[in-house]
């Protein structure tokens, strides 16, 4: 029988437990997780391996977790800390006093997706005599992208990139700009290859076409202009460039700060009127929000403000340098072993190979990976572009280099010797023949059954992989949906 006069279960205890054993029942979750820290994880993660970084973090966290972020008048500490982001983020991408961009303004956000949306929605929401707005993007830019078109009913117009160059072509982008156009936008650089897209061809077509141009900086923005000051070739992708309206670049990447904190940047006020929501009709405070969250913890932005103070500007440098080091490494790991080869010669820190024809099965070289203690980020076929593997270097990954190349040429020679996934006849028909309209939740269970999830054993992922390469990016979209809401139950 239910006893109605309690409700405990899931994380609520029935009389609560000693502050130590909540801590080490959080401690105990963690140990299941991949490795946050060593430079094994090449994705999700940017760890600087800066000692004593994440106690500073996390004490500046602390001190503003209970802070709100709602009403800037009521926290000055907070306003400042965002002003101050902000200037740090302006000054990084060209802006600022004694620039061509002296009146960049910008806000705090919770990551690169909200950024964009919101950069979206200041495009969108510019032009209210529009009716049915719509976005340039190149098909390599985030998928936040898509997101923000979805959220916001904006039409996405997605210019392809070349397969050689991985980027897309500026006369394609300048085409495809119609008088409904409310932003073009482009990646600097792309998350997938990490390449720069030619920035300057693309927001002088958008300027001559009297339209915003939003630079998704928010991956390669804050080390972009570190490796040019170390002597790299990188091309004009900032606020220096005549055009370029908006930035995003995100601080919980490359900046190294706990996660939940992204700069949205314009080139001037009137660029950001449009973010702003406010409203006043209704009984309580008058709501006045420059991002989609209302309440927001302060915890975020002071992690982040102290650790920009502590590293600073030569603390970034030297970062950006390891990194550099530590990219050159990897990639010449990946061209030392025959049967893969770069997808691009890295001009960030990316580096994405593929298998060459004769080379492995590029799932199973990512599962041999894993087994060997290198977790990688697996990238479908897409439109004509191989499966490839993504590799997040950040500075954490130098003392491992030279661990690396012997374990991948020992994974690739393990991938050749297992081979490609054989997936069962009937399992391949599915993919390729279904519709997502047919999936029914019997059909998923069965699917998801078969291929081992939800037995909590996720390491060896190439058969998943392999069925989600070989299904239409839209029956993979909602196989992953359903895939993840089987993950995604209550624990009572
Ligand atoms: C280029 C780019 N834009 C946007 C995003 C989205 O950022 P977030 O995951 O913080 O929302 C990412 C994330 O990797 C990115 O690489």
């Amino acid at each position: 029988m239910i006893d109605e006069s309690r409700v405990a279960g899931g994380a609520l205890s029935s009389d609560g437990v000693a502050a130590d054993v909540a801590l080490a029942e959080v401690r105990q979750l963690r140990a299941a997780d991949r490795p946050t820290h060593g430079g094994r994880l090449f994705a999700y993660v940017y760890d600087p391996a800066v000692p004593g970084l994440d106690d500073l973090a996390a004490a500046a966290h602390r001190e503003s977790a209970h802070v709100n972020g709602l009403d800037p008048t009521a926290f000055p500490s907070l306003l400042a800390m965002e002003n101050a982001l902000v200037g740090a983020a302006g000054r990084v991408l060209g802006g600022g006093p004694g620039t061509t961009a002296p009146d960049v303004v910008g806000s705090v956000t919770s990551g690169g997706t909200e950024s964009l949306i919101l950069a979206v929605k200041a495009a969108r929401d510019a032009h209210p005599e529009i009716a049915e707005p719509r976005i340039v993007v190149p098909s390599s830019a985030h998928a936040a992208f898509a997101k923000a078109a979805h959220y916001l009913r904006v039409a996405l117009d997605v210019v392809p990139v070349s397969m050689d160059t991985l980027r897309p072509d500026p006369a394609a982008m300048a085409a495809a700009i119609r008088p409904e156009t409310v932003l073009v936008a482009c990646s600097a650089p792309s998350y997938a290859h990490g390449v720069v897209d030619p920035v300057a061809e693309i927001a002088g077509a958008a300027a001559e076409a009297g339209v915003r141009c939003h630079v998704d900086a928010c991956f390669g923005g804050w080390t972009l202009p570190y490796l040019r000051r170390l002597g790299e070739p990188v091309p004009a992708f900032d606020f220096a460039v005549p055009g370029v309206t908006s930035m995003s670049v995100d601080l919980h990447k490359y900046a190294y700060v706990p996660k939940g904190v992204s700069v949205l940047l314009h080139r001037d006020a009137a660029l950001r009127a449009p973010q702003y929501f406010a409203y006043a009709d209704w009984p309580g405070y008058t709501m006045i929000n420059p991002v989609i969250a209302s309440t927001r913890s302060g915890g975020p932005i002071a992690a982040a403000y102290a650790t920009l103070r502590h590293l600073g500007d030569a603390g970034y440098l030297r970062l950006a340098g390891v990194t550099r080091d530590a990219v050159a490494g990897l990639a010449d790991a990946v061209r030392a072993v025959d049967g893969l080869r770069l997808m691009a010669e890295p001009e960030s820190t990316v580096v994405c190979f593929t298998a060459t024809d004769d080379g492995p099965d590029l799932f199973v070289l990512v599962d041999e990976l894993t087994a060997r203690g290198w977790h990688t980020q697996p990238q479908m076929s897409y439109a004509g572009l191989p499966a490839s593997v993504h590799l997040t270097v950040t500075a954490s990954v130098a003392p491992r280099v030279a661990e690396f190349g012997p374990d991948l040429a020992d994974a690739v020679t393990a991938a050749r010797a297992t081979g490609p996934v054989a997936l069962p006849p009937e399992l391949r028909a599915l993919a390729t023949s279904l519709t997502p309209d047919a999936l029914t939740p019997e059909l998923v269970a069965g699917l998801a059954a078969g291929l081992g999830l939800g037995t909590g054993a996720l390491d060896r992922m190439a058969a998943v992989n392999t069925l989600l390469d070989a299904a239409p990016a839209r029956l993979r979209e909602r196989l992953l949906v359903e895939f993840v809401g089987l993950l995604q139950r209550p624990a009572w």
